[in-house]
């Protein structure tokens, strides 16, 4: 069994809470979240408990896809502030005990970088190399068939140089030619850069798309395509991604971040489990997380979770260290997914898995999707294939603070419509109520804090079926808990088949539930769950 006082690495012991800047505080009326904004706001951010801060990409960018394209990777955009506002920014979080992690989007550039501007300007130009540049096939089309996963083809066409560049995502983010050691080399600038201010590591997107097959063979057709799901998808991108020569780029990323003390490297990795182990690399040498998006991406039904938990514990190379991640950017909020109830058991079974949990800002006060009318749709996935619903606006909405206009985020015209019912739906609300979402978030974060149980404890599988999952987590020497989730909407019987088994209600999505002493059979409603502190 895990002993319980070994040391923990700060981000094996601590939470981490993601930022979208642009919509969690505007500090200058523009209508768009900035830095000092952030900085404005940390007391919130401390007082949920969480220790770590992820930003979204703060760097200077057209905005094409809201600063994942990025065209300077050694500054901040005007629009989020400067990199004296930033530095105030670090100063703070680090003054409050708290880590900062930045967004590292080292796969492709803006178009409007001026390693492309370059690139694209001639075909003897020294950093033509620097991107995927590539003659059409014989009768004029695209070198491959290989897709943008925000739609079309991933090959965009350069009339003045007669040539094709390939961009994964949208045409405005040519993909970098990572085969190139000068590439290599000026991505390691930026990652010093960042590290000598003292960021204390990064979220690498789409890391496993980095680099390509070198011969740029043809993607095999997807037989599991169905029309509902995004063109990307027709194809299955066994050459275009998760290319045996990406873990050698990572280990070199991984031995730049090792120079510096205590960083940290996530991995930003849609695969399936046994893929995705791979990205830990051999005696953990890659990056530190590989984010685990199963709790994002699986049906919301107990047996497909109980068994996801499962094969992932299973999976985990030896030291390679767990973690969990409910809600992104990119994905539907979980309220809105799972229903305001149910996510009360999901914030439950997030912050009593074993590993670092990442937290979505604004789901700790159940934040829901919000419609965004049709004429006021600007993320490029959701215009591109307006067909599929695919918009990721909904998710990015402005931060619900209090019931003041536009609720607190910005006194100007907000970049993106607020919910209807911020006036009711906002952390002023919910901090004054005990029974509120944010009011179980951080007693469950607190919990997890104190408790070396549920902060590094064992996972031990106890029961799951249609409806329930129940777990334990334990550590030597130290009080178990056991958890119990009812993941349907209605009424459940657990029996503890181990009869020694007693204790007391110490959190539960109910608070009504807490106190209650438990042993043998607990009858648990629809969307409720209990984290039990075992006595015996
Ligand atoms: C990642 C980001 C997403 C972005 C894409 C392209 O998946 O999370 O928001 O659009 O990469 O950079």
């Amino acid at each position: 069994m895990t002993e319980p006082h070994q040391n923990y690495l700060w981000w094996q012991e601590g939470i981490i809470y993601q930022i979208y800047p642009r919509s969690f505080q505007d500090s200058n009326g523009d209508g768009i979240g900035d830095i000092p904004g952030i900085s404005t706001r940390l007391d919130y951010v401390q007082s949920l408990g969480v220790t770590t801060i992820w930003l979204s990409p703060i760097f200077p960018s057209p905005m094409a896809d809201f600063g994942y394209d990025i065209s300077d990777y050694q500054d901040v955009s005007p629009l989020f502030g400067s990199l004296a506002d930033f530095d105030v920014l670090l100063t703070e979080v680090h003054s409050r005990g708290m880590k900062l992690i930045l967004d590292l989007v080292p796969n492709h550039t803006s178009s409007q970088h001026p390693w492309f501007l370059e690139s694209r300007s001639s075909r003897d130009n020294p950093k033509r190399d620097w991107y995927i540049w590539q003659d059409g096939r014989p009768d004029g089309s695209p070198p491959n068939n290989w897709l943008s996963v925000f739609g079309g083809s991933g090959w965009e066409w350069d009339e003045p140089t007669q040539q094709y560049y390939y961009h994964g995502f949208l045409k405005e983010q040519p993909d970098l030619n990572w085969r190139n050691p000068v590439v290599q080399e000026a991505m390691f600038t930026a990652i010093r850069f960042w590290l000598d201010k003292g960021v204390d590591g990064f979220r690498v997107d789409v890391i496993w798309h980095l680099i390509k097959d070198n011969q740029l063979r043809d993607n095999p057709v997807n037989p599991d395509y169905e029309p509902h799901m995004a063109t990307y998808d027709q194809l299955v991108p066994v050459y275009s991604t998760d290319q045996p020569e990406v873990h050698d780029l990572i280990r070199q990323m991984r031995q730049l971040v090792d120079t510096y003390e205590e960083r940290l490297l996530i991995g930003e990795i849609y695969l399936p489990v046994q893929q995705l182990m791979a990205y830990y690399g051999v005696d953990g040498n890659e990056v530190h997380l590989p984010f685990n998006f199963q709790l994002l991406l699986l049906p919301w039904e107990a047996p497909q979770i109980a068994t996801a938990i499962a094969e992932y514990e299973r999976a985990l190379p030896v030291n390679g260290w767990p973690n969990w991640v409910l809600g992104n950017h990119d994905r539907p909020r979980i309220a809105s997914r799972v229903g305001t109830e149910q996510a009360r058991v999901a914030a439950l079974l997030l912050l009593t898995l074993r590993g670092t949990p990442t937290l979505y800002y604004g789901d700790e006060i159940g934040m829901r999707d919000v419609a965004i009318p049709f004429d006021e749709v600007q993320d490029p996935q959701g215009l591109n294939m307006p067909e599929k619903n695919l918009s990721r606006d909904p998710e990015r909405t402005p931060m619900q603070w209090n019931s003041q206009p536009n609720a607190g985020f910005t006194e100007g015209k907000p970049w993106l419509r607020l919910a209807r019912d911020f006036a009711r739906q906002n952390v002023d609300q919910q901090q004054a109520d005990p029974y509120s979402m944010l009011a179980l978030y951080k007693r469950l974060i607190d919990l997890r804090q104190q408790e070396p149980s549920l902060k590094a404890g064992d996972y031990l599988p106890v029961y799951s079926d249609a409806q329930l999952i129940a777990y334990i987590r334990h550590i030597k020497n130290a009080p178990r808990f056991l958890i119990v989730l009812n993941l349907s909407h209605h009424p459940a019987y657990f029996t503890l088949t181990d009869h020694a088994l007693k204790g007391i209600v110490e959190v539960a999505t109910l608070p009504e539930w807490e106190g209650s002493f438990i042993s043998e059979t607990i009858s648990l409603g629809g969307d409720e769950g209990i984290l039990v502190r075992l006595t015996t």
